[in-house]
């Protein structure tokens, strides 16, 4: 291996340089095994140096039960060794062999309805089934026997896309068994938690407890969180499953799971807990409407992963060209590919890998792109642009396993998204909790300024500004994370609807928000107006009016001045925007939802008050245009991003820098439409 340098935080220690490859399935073109020999010397024209084997592969490597057949794999990591690249090897219990579903139908998942499935599909198996489990713990011993210490394995990718939910009668009684203890098994206990007096509906035993479905019980709050939190724990659950085999025969190979873009089913904080990388999927829907606003919702995922474990992460997969499942699909435009490609490590990524490396001939995505498309040739368009980004990444390799340091940060929950959602109040029609902790992060994205995205229950001591959303579930232990951030000399921004609920989605009592954050913020809110979708009202900040949509909160100042007060309404000449210093530090409070000039405007001159300066500090970025870094302790390498199709954008930088793709030094950029520069401090 490798020396290891100890300043960085390698995403996969193993392999201390950024990986570029994709997901390869050779098992389909075993009849033509000449085309692996094809894609080996097309791997390295690519200047790709990894792939991704084995997702999709049980029933190649157990093709009759206990019958294992490991020569197509022993095949291909030699040639992918002797091509000079790295395998990061997957468990292959995404999809699984007709015989298991034949013999064991318990592997199969029941839905809502109660109806069991049929073999089909993938990402569909039963969590709790003792079956699978097994079969999946021998079948991942044995690769971890027979792999785990294989010089070109250097990572190991465990299934693929986890999510959903199973509700047949194996899940329901792990269920059930969750709430046992969770309650103590105190049924009285679940009884207050989940309010069940409310329309008679008090549980006599645990033993009567059913998954919220559209045939059972979905009005109990509580519940429906509870089995929220009980299918991220069994999902996690399955995943330490998945991993105790190879710990124990390949301990020193980093273990991840590919997560997705707004996946809402299952917490990624807790997922996060049992991996050693974070690595997702992104799949934007880039040019449909305005790109900048697309890189920017990405790079919010892109901070998240990167975020999870606080160190760089991985991108496991993306489309060098189009994918075959949205509406419509466009393939990127030319320059826009290896600019998303680099937007990721820009963000912390350790690599850029591609969903697929070669186009299948049949099946469901036989028209997703690849970097190896039926013509099997490097003649297009879309294999030389990732032979581009592969020629970025070897001249930029110092700057794998370096780390971003954020001094700000939003706050997501998965635990908060699914209350609100649930919620029934406010506006019914749709809560859009992604969408307004998009437009906080967007702040930032807009001044090229780094931020993470974190938990509530995170260590926020090394942020100099905390965004928290929307955030309504505020339970005890984030009421006290973020007072003692805050007494600390943190500041705070939150917003309406903050501590209006306990951690069992009970509304909190004696005024919110919850219990002593209305001393950190000094303000009492009273009543919420919900706007009508056209309707529109307005707040001044220091003579200027700003725009308000969807929700205008009455609150009291109980030691809080106001920065922003409301124009209009029966709430008019009363506080909109509240600041309260605390402790050493200070709590903001947005009451109301803008439509985007009143956080602009607030929250930019708290960066102004905090000293925090975006990577081209005194820039005013163009639209489209954004900065983000990397550092390895020593050197800050900046990254430069323009997502307009049509604008060229001249930058000033902050000081003289080496531009590694040129070689040249300088303190001027100029940035061609979808383009990007990376620069190196001296
Ligand atoms: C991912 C999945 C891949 C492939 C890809 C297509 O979600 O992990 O196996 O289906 O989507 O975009
Ligand atoms: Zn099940």
């Amino acid at each position: 291996m490798e020396a290891i340098c100890m300043t960085k935080k390698h995403a996969c220690p193993t392999y201390p340089h950024f990986l570029h490859g994709a997901d390869y399935n050779p098992e389909q073109w075993i009849d033509t095994k000449e085309i692996w020999d094809v894609d080996m010397d097309l791997m390295h024209k690519a200047n790709c140096n990894e792939m991704t084997v084995g997702i999709f592969s049980w029933a190649k490597l157990e093709p009759k039960e206990d019958q294992y057949d490991f020569s197509f794999l022993d095949e291909i990591i030699e040639k992918v060794a002797a091509n000079g690249g790295k395998v990061i090897l997957a468990t292959p219990s995404g999809a699984r062999p007709h015989w298991m579903a034949d013999k064991y139908p318990e592997v199969l998942r029941v839905g809502p309805d109660g109806v069991k499935e049929h073999f089909r599909a993938r990402h569909n198996h039963c969590f709790t089934s003792p079956i699978y489990r097994e079969k999946v713990q021998k079948i991942n011993r044995l690769l971890a026997q027979r792999y785990g210490n294989h010089p070109a394995v250097v990572a190991w990718h465990i299934s693929n896309e986890f999510g959903g939910e199973c509700y047949c009668e194996k899940c329901q009684n792990a269920f059930r068994d969750y709430l046992r203890k969770k309650f103590h098994n105190d049924i009285g206990a679940l009884n207050r938690a989940y309010w069940t007096t409310f329309w008679s509906h008090t549980y006599d035993s645990f033993d009567q407890i059913e998954a919220p479905s559209p045939i059972t019980e979905t009005g109990i709050h509580g519940l429906n969180l509870d089995w929220r939190r009980f299918v991220s724990q069994q999902t996690t659950d399955f995943i330490r499953c998945e991993i105790a085999p190879i710990r124990e025969f390949s301990p020193h190979l980093p273990i991840t799971t590919n997560m997705m873009f707004e996946h809402y089913g299952a917490d990624y904080h807790q997922m996060a807990e049992v991996l050693d990388i974070a690595s997702w999927d992104s799949y934007p829907e880039w040019h449909n409407g305005d790109d900048a606003d697309i890189a920017q919702k990405t790079a919010f995922w892109h901070d998240l992963y990167r975020s999870l474990k606080q160190r760089p992460f991985l991108l496991m997969e993306s489309t060098p060209s189009l994918v075959n499942w949205k509406p419509y699909n466009k393939p990127k435009r030319p320059g826009l590919d290896v600019l998303s490609s680099i937007q990721a490590v820009a963000h912390g990524s350790d690599s850029v890998q591609y969903f697929q490396w070669r186009k299948g001939r049949g099946s469901s995505e036989k028209f997703h792109g690849a970097v190896v498309g039926h013509d099997g040739t490097e003649n297009t368009r879309v294999f030389q642009s990732v032979k581009t980004t592969g020629a970025v990444l070897q001249k930029i390799d110092e700057i794998a396993g370096t780390v971003t340091n954020a001094r700000v940060a939003v706050i997501f929950s998965w635990e908060n998204m699914w209350a609100l959602d649930d919620c029934q109040g406010y506006a019914n029609a749709g809560k859009k909790y992604w969408e307004n902790v998009y437009a906080y992060h967007r702040v930032f994205w807009e001044n090229g300024i780094d931020c993470d995205v974190v938990s509530p229950h995170a260590d926020l001591s090394k942020y100099n500004l905390v965004v928290a959303p929307m955030l309504y579930l505020t339970d005890a232990e984030t009421v006290a994370n973020l007072k003692g951030y805050v007494f600390q000399g943190g500041c705070l921004y939150g917003t309406y609807m903050l501590g209006t609920v306990d951690g069992n989605d009970l509304c909190y009592l004696g005024g919110i928000p919850a219990g002593e954050l209305k001393e950190v913020f000094g303000i009492v809110a009273e009543e919420i107006d919900t706007l009508y979708p056209t309707e529109r009202q307005h707040a001044e900040v220091k003579g200027q009016c700003h725009e308000l949509v969807d929700y205008c909160e009455v609150i009291h100042l109980n030691g809080a001045n106001a920065l922003a007060t409301y124009l209009d309404g029966y709430y008019k000449g009363m506080c909109a925007v509240s600041e309260h210093h605390y402790g050493k530090g200070r709590a903001i409070y947005q009451a109301c939802r803008d439509s985007g000039s009143l956080k602009d405007t607030v929250l930019r001159q708290l960066l102004q008050e905090l000293d925090i300066q975006g990577n081209l500090a005194g820039e005013t970025l163009p639209h489209g245009v954004t900065a983000h870094s990397r550092t390895d302790g020593e050197h800050t390498y900046l990254f430069l991003e323009n997502y307009s199709a049509t604008e060229p954008a001249e930058l000033v930088l902050p000081g003289q820098m080496d531009n590694l793709l040129t070689g040249e030094t300088t303190d001027l950029c100029h940035l061609a439409p979808y383009s990007f520069a990376i620069y190196r401090s001296k």
